[in-house]
């Protein structure tokens, strides 16, 4: 085991975003659905608006809800710097996507990059399902991806190192070389990741102590998703292997990228109780909770 010092992986939203300034094969997907959406967006752990700036940016109103106040903070700042029409469709709040309840509905509800596997409790997984239900409009579409397991997770050695990637603090332009390793456990299915970061020379050799940070991602099993999709009253109308949407879900290309709508009798139900709403008018605030409480 190593001593590094342990820093929270999204605890500082500049580190994250050049930590994954590669990653970018998820933006047009997402900036095809914010287009395409008849309505506004919500996008639950939104982080530092890796997605939502972009999103707002094709024209959609966008809500980015995060848990973590650094990583709001960034995209706050960020949104802060963007031209005037982008930035008035853009809105960060801070909250908990197991409890939030914004009383207004959205034509899609976004929720990238594995985020799901944060909801490494049963109940957290089916608390956060509620939120996207309570926040779907009639039209509304559910669009998130995730990670499939793969059978090589269990394999790795948990004190190895794996995966060296290069990145560049943000503060001081410092190479850090990042490397990671995993441990699985096949009962909880948690999958601890460690990520290690070290600053090194231009010749490779270490600069000052190591760090590292930890995430516990629960694996969800195919079936277990659609289960889980299932009793939260939701119906799955788009499962694929990959952004392209080209391959139905397979079980076997690592990810899985999948809309779904809530199921007709509970849309009947949201219509009606939407109806309701507008009878009721002005008595109702739609002023976003920021508190992130459970003030349903
Ligand atoms: C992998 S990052 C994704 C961020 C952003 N969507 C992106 O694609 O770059 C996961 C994010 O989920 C947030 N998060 C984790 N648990 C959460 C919760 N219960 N409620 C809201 N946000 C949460 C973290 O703070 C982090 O910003």
């Amino acid at each position: 085991m190593s001593d590094a010092d342990y820093i929270d992986h999204y605890g500082d939203g500049r580190w994250y975003d050049a930590e994954y300034v590669h990653m970018r094969g998820d933006i047009d997907y997402y900036v095809g659905i914010a287009a395409s959406s008849p309505g506004p967006l919500l996008e639950l752990a939104a982080g530092t608006g890796r997605l939502a700036i972009p999103m707002a940016q094709a024209g959609a109103e966008v809500v980015g809800v995060d848990c973590a106040p650094a990583m709001v903070e960034e995209a706050e700042r960020k949104r802060a710097a963007l031209p005037f029409g982008d930035r008035d469709r853009l809105t960060f709040l801070e909250g908990d996507m197991r409890s939030l309840r914004l009383h207004r509905k959205f034509s899609r509800v976004v929720l990238a990059f594995n985020t799901l596997m944060h909801m490494t409790e049963d109940a957290d997984l089916v608390a956060t399902l509620a939120t996207v239900r309570a926040h779907l409009g009639a039209d509304g579409l559910f669009c998130f991806d995730l990670h499939t397991p793969y059978p090589s997770l269990p394999k790795r050695d948990p004190n190895g190192r794996y995966d060296p990637q290069q990145m560049f603090d943000p503060r001081t332009g410092a190479r850090i070389v990042v490397t990671e390793n995993s441990d699985y456990d096949p009962r909880t299915q948690i999958n601890t990741m460690r990520f290690f970061y070290q600053e090194v020379t231009k010749d490779d050799r270490p600069v000052g102590r190591e760090r590292f940070t930890e995430l516990r991602l629960r694996v969800i099993f195919p079936r277990e998703l659609d289960h889980y999709l299932d009793a939260a009253g939701f119906e799955i109308v788009g499962d694929f292997d990959d952004f392209s949407e080209t391959l139905p879900f397979s079980g076997r290309g690592g990810r899985r990228v999948v809309h779904a709508r809530v199921k007709a009798a509970g849309a009947a139900i949201a219509a009606a109780a939407a109806r309701c709403d507008g009878d009721r008018g002005s008595q109702r605030s739609i002023a976003p909770s920021t508190s992130g409480g459970a003030d349903a």
